[in-house]
């Protein structure tokens, strides 16, 4: 009898800040070889290429949906792991975040239901994301997804992190190898 070895888990990597200098890009980045050292195919995704207006329920009526939606919730749709790393905006999620969520939720058939989904975020405050990646849990699991239980919240920066970028404390590089057996154990498949 032989034993298939499955074939590699696929992910997507977001990071919910198009500013040039973001701090969450290099979380993102930390990330994303994080997991490809864990064997999984990773693609990192640029939000400038998935650009969307502001949601309004006339453009979707007009059947003005933007491409970059369906795009998007495609790309939902066949990756087992979507990682977004974003920042915290007044304790939220931001704007870009907020959007891509609601564009991305009226899309059928739901996006949210095929890939295990990680949330983290850099701040340059002590808090470290963590009310918006709350949020953001409590957001996406409304809309079905599987948000695995590790939050990644990291600030604040530069302090948190090394001369190369990786985080630099013990308790949040067991995070990070933490996320990345949860991101790579769990497996959801459209259910
Ligand atoms: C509108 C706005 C609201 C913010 N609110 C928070 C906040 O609630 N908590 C926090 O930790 N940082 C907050 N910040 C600071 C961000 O952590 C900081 O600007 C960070 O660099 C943004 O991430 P980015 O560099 O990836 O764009 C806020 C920044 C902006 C512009």
């Amino acid at each position: 009898m032989t034993i298939d070895t499955p074939p590699p888990k696929t992910a997507i990597t977001i990071c919910g800040s198009l500013r040039k200098d973001s701090i969450n890009e290099p979380l993102r980045r930390h990330m994303s070889a994080k997991l490809r050292e864990a064997g999984v195919i990773v693609t990192d995704l640029d939000l400038r290429e998935f650009e969307m207006p502001i949601f309004n329920q006339d453009i979707e009526d007009a059947g003005e949906t933007p491409e970059a939606a369906k795009r998007l919730a495609e790309m939902f749709r066949s990756h087992d792991i979507v990682l977004i790393i974003s920042p915290e905006y007044n304790g939220g999620v931001t704007p870009l975040v907020a959007n891509l969520v609601s564009w991305v939720s009226r899309e059928k058939p739901n996006p949210f239901k095929h890939a295990v989904f990680g949330i983290g975020g850099m701040s340059d405050g002590k808090y470290a994301t963590i009310f918006a990646l709350s949020h953001l849990r409590d957001s996406l699991s409304k809309i079905g997804a599987l948000v695995v239980p590790t939050l990644l919240g990291l600030g604040p920066y530069p302090d948190v992190l090394d001369a190369d970028g990786a985080p630099n404390e013990s308790n949040i590089k067991w995070k990070v190898g933490q996320m990345v057996r949860e991101l790579t154990h769990f497996s959801r498949g459209g259910i």
